[in-house]
């Protein structure tokens, strides 16, 4: 049922990448002095240098717009942007969920039938409708959504030739910015041209991180589209937040892996584990964000530290 679609493609060509650049190092230094040669260490996964601006806990300026993106399907990116937002919610900061996965996840998890509404995100994408006409409510006070479903599946290659194509989510949200404190983007797994279009509009990029082997593999690669974004299309743009989720404190292997990411990441890495856990599984299929399904589970009590961790106490603006 979950999309699988790694960009596998894209990863093998990254690594290619990575052996040219290491063949560059040593082509020419033929010297007859130069010491013995010693085995490349394996490449940081991403550059420190990558991630730009300052990690999340710190205190940011409202309204903020957090892309919630990995190439990876199946991570949590869906299960993080719905869940946060409700706990940024309660907090109450109003929050506004945007689905940008043709899967329409957030819009179901959030309660909607999106077979039934009216209009979604490929209108306001390709159609200009304003975003503020797709917005619904939700189940939790101060937590919207704009709903997606698989007529977004389109917007991917129907945005080609489209005039701004990778500004249209940005100048889309701009007329609403002032309306919410925080703005959560669900992107797809791909690093097509919806996540660009989330990178250009939000200023900070948080990512899901699985705590399973293959977790660090794909972050070379989005955090190079991210510096790629932040050269061409958004200089403000950053990774700010990388969260551990699904988090099994039973195997080595998850405590392994959360110190690797921690390492390579440091203060990047939210103190705020989510524990895998089945509630936070089962709550989608009732509509329902974690802390209306089952308020007082772990998965609900670790998402609503998370909320308090990424908003830092930031009082939430009057209007
Ligand atoms: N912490 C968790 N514990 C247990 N199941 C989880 C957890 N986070 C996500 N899931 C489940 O894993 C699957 C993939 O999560 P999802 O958020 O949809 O990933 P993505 O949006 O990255 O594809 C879903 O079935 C979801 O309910
Ligand atoms: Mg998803």
């Amino acid at each position: 049922m979950e999309p699988d679609d790694q960009d596998v493609g894209n990863q093998a060509g990254d690594a290619q990448a990575v052996d040219a650049q290491a063949g560059e190092v040593t082509e020419g230094s033929d010297s007859d002095t130069r010491p013995e040669p010693v085995p490349e260490p394996m490449p940081d996964p991403v550059p420190a240098s990558n991630l730009g601006g300052t990690p999340i806990s710190r205190g940011r300026a409202l309204p903020r717009v957090l892309a919630v993106a990995n190439q990876k399907g199946g991570v949590g990116k869906t299960t993080t942007a719905v869940n946060l937002g409700a706990c940024l919610a309660e907090l109450g900061y109003r929050t506004l969920v945007i689905d940008l996965d043709p899967q329409g996840n957030a819009s179901t998890g959030l309660g909607l039938d999106i077979s039934q509404v009216q209009a979604t995100m490929y209108d306001v994408l390709l159609h200009d409708v304003p975003l503020e006409d797709v917005v619904e409510g939700s189940s939790v006070r101060n937590l919207f959504v704009a709903p997606a479903n698989l007529h977004l599946a389109g917007a991917e290659i129907e945005l080609v030739p489209a005039f701004s194509r990778e500004h249209r989510l940005r100048l889309a949200i701009e007329p609403v910015l002032a309306d919410y404190d925080f703005v959560l983007i669900d992107c797809p797994p791909s690093l097509g041209l919806l996540t660009v279009n989330a990178f250009t509009a939000a200023t900070e990029v948080m990512v899901p991180v699985q705590c399973e082997f293959y977790a660090l593999e794909g972050l070379r690669q989005l955090s190079t589209n991210v510096e790629l974004v932040r050269k061409s299309l958004n200089q403000s743009l950053e990774i700010s937040a990388l969260v551990l989720v699904m988090y099994d404190a039973r195997t080595n292997l998850a405590e392994q892996v959360a110190a690797e990411v921690r390492s390579h990441f440091g203060d990047r890495v939210c103190r705020t584990v989510i524990p895998r856990t089945v509630r936070l599984s089962e709550a989608p299929s009732f509509g329902q964000p974690i802390i209306s399904f089952d308020s007082s589970s772990r998965g609900a009590l670790a998402y609503r530290d998370l909320a308090k961790e990424v908003s830092g106490g930031t009082p939430e603006r009057t209007r």
